[in-house]
């Protein structure tokens, strides 16, 4: 029985009740419009999602582009620890592709799929039904001859027959997945139907005893996490989530929600994972940094005000007795008060563990510059705290790469009687100084177009955020930005006591972006980073061998 008083986390860790996580922030996360991330960020969120205890990390989708495939080999060669997985359509070509990138990991695992559904297999596959199996029991097969480790889902399956979904299980499973993913690709279940598609599948398929069900909920109906949870009781063992729910559309089901109800109410599911629940916060912080998505205040678990309470009877509950309005300990899953931290006596060495208890591992020539940067920002500021010392550190990663451009000098005037004008000096990609002059409709305007006339990239500015990062006049500014052209956005974050600063730092971020991208065009002209949303590639019936 439950005791109904919050933290009553009482579970068996028995083998059978261990839920696997796989962290998909890096493939099905980065669909997020806006999100997308170049490989070095990537390599920092993996190694976090490592330190976080995740089972499997999806790495990306390896045929997508150079960038993704990149990432996932840096990513499979690098991390340790947990299973890399990388994305691959039911098609000879994307599981070579993909195998070429996982395979530099300790424990590679190649994900396959096609789609269930009859509306998929019509219009986006082109495909009958038959034809379906056919292509799933061979790409199975042929995935499998490079490693046991198979994953394969049935995309749509929440819209798919059932009869027909279990003969597509069937064939995977009889070609050698050892694990089967029925995904809520659009978010359209509800829970009791979720439910009773796993207990027909293992009541059903021969040999599923054997195999791991999987599933994958996006939350088009914010219902992600509750299907991922009935689930898990019905039988899965594996679920598909992302940091903060970041996905496709309204998101994936977020893994802070799923593992924190599972710790929370361990009385009630009796269901246990790997993951260390001290890693959460700081792994939220570091994805919505990357990312340039901010998380909403009332977001369960990680939101700025998931554990704070403003009504007075609710604080005097509070100070009485913590579980009259509290059922987790925020700082449990690393939340709570920021804490002052370092501060222009500090040592090199002091710093350098606190990085690390924040989850960053710097060394040599990165540790000598963010201690430079720290020396200069306690320079302006007498305290520096956990949130802005991460700022920092985020910003610097972000903006390290010699390749692309850097800012290194900025000046803006603005007022309501003058003209705001901007003078930038950036370094270019060939170490070449480059300055020039604009004017806008305000400061950040007039950054804005000043950059653009140096590096030639018109991107329009779409969202600006500005937070401070925390109380008080001297605190930094954190700068999340959302900026287009050529019909892409791209996100952009920067970290600054000097708000114009961090704005320029944040565009300047994201029109690298865009010079990123620009070295991987084919000669075509075409951008390949952009993904064609897990249809074939153009023209269909050949991408598929037919
Ligand atoms: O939502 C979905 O169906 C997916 C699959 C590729 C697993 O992301
Ligand atoms: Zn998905």
């Amino acid at each position: 029985m439950s005791s109904q008083s919050g933290e009553s986390g009482v579970v068996s860790h028995d083998k059978n009740n261990r839920v696997i996580i796989f962290d998909t922030t890096l493939r099905d996360g980065e669909q997020s419009p806006g999100a997308t991330m170049n490989v070095d960020e990537k390599i920092e969120i993996a190694k976090q999602l490592a330190r976080l205890g995740v089972d499997v990390i999806e790495a990306g989708f390896p045929i997508s582009s150079e960038g993704d495939f990149e990432a996932v080999r840096r990513i499979a060669q690098e991390v340790k620890g947990p299973t890399i997985a990388g994305l691959a359509r039911a098609r000879a070509q994307d599981i070579d592709r993909c195998w070429e990138a996982v395979k530099h990991s300790d424990k590679p695992r190649i994900h396959v799929f096609i789609s269930s559904s009859d509306i998929h297999l019509q219009h986006l596959f082109k495909l009958t039904r038959e034809e379906a199996l056919v292509q799933t029991r061979e790409m199975v097969a042929h995935a499998k001859q490079y490693c046991d480790d198979i994953e394969f889902s049935a995309q749509d399956a929440t819209r798919s027959e059932l009869d027909y979904l279990c003969q597509m299980i069937q064939a995977a499973v009889d070609a050698g997945a050892t694990t089967v993913n029925l995904p809520d690709t659009v978010g359209y279940t509800t829970p009791d139907e979720y439910e009773n598609m796993i207990l027909t599948v293992k009541a059903r398929v021969k040999g599923i005893e054997n195999v791991i069900i999987s599933v994958h909920c996006h939350n088009d109906l914010g219902m992600a996490v509750a299907n991922s949870l009935t689930t898990l009781r019905a039988g899965a063992r594996q679920v598909e989530c992302t940091i903060n729910g970041i996905g496709e559309r309204a998101g994936n089901a977020a893994l802070e929600e799923i593992v924190m109800a599972l710790n929370t109410r361990g009385d009630f599911f009796n269901l246990w994972t790997g993951v260390d629940i001290g890693q959460i916060q700081k792994t939220s912080r570091m994805v919505s940094s990357f990312t340039g998505i901010p998380v909403q205040p009332n977001k369960a678990i990680v939101g700025s005000n998931a554990f704070a309470h403003e009504s007075g009877i609710h604080q005097d509950g509070m100070l009485k007795e913590r579980r009259t309005y509290e059922i987790m300990d925020a700082s449990a899953v690393g939340a709570g008060d920021t804490n002052l931290v370092l501060g222009k006596h500090s040592g090199r060495h002091a710093f350098k563990k606190k990085l690390q208890d924040l989850g960053y591992y710097l060394e040599g020539e990165e540790l000598n510059r963010a201690f430079f940067e720290f020396k200069q920002l306690c320079d302006r500021k007498k305290t520096v705290t956990d949130r802005e010392l991460e700022a920092l550190v985020i910003d610097q990663v972000q903006n390290e790469n010699k390749t692309l451009y850097r800012l290194e000098q900025i000046q803006a005037t603005s007022g309501d009687k003058s003209i705001p004008t901007a003078t930038v000096k950036l370094v270019a990609p060939d170490g070449t100084i480059v300055t020039d002059s604009a004017t806008g409709d305000g400061p950040v305007d007039a950054v804005c177009a000043a950059i653009n006339r140096i590096t030639g990239v018109h991107c329009v500015l779409s969202e600006f955020n500005i937070t401070a990062i925390t109380k008080g006049i001297d605190s930094m500014g954190e700068v999340a930005i959302k900026v287009s052209y050529k019909g892409r956005t791209v996100s952009g974050h920067g970290a600054h006591t000097d708000i114009i600063v961090a704005s320029a730092r944040a565009y300047l971020q994201a029109v690298n972006r865009f010079v990123q991208m620009g070295e991987f065009a084919d000669e075509s002209g075409a951008d390949p980073y952009r993904r064609d949303e897990f249809g074939p590639l153009a023209g269909t019936s050949r991408a598929f061998g037919r």
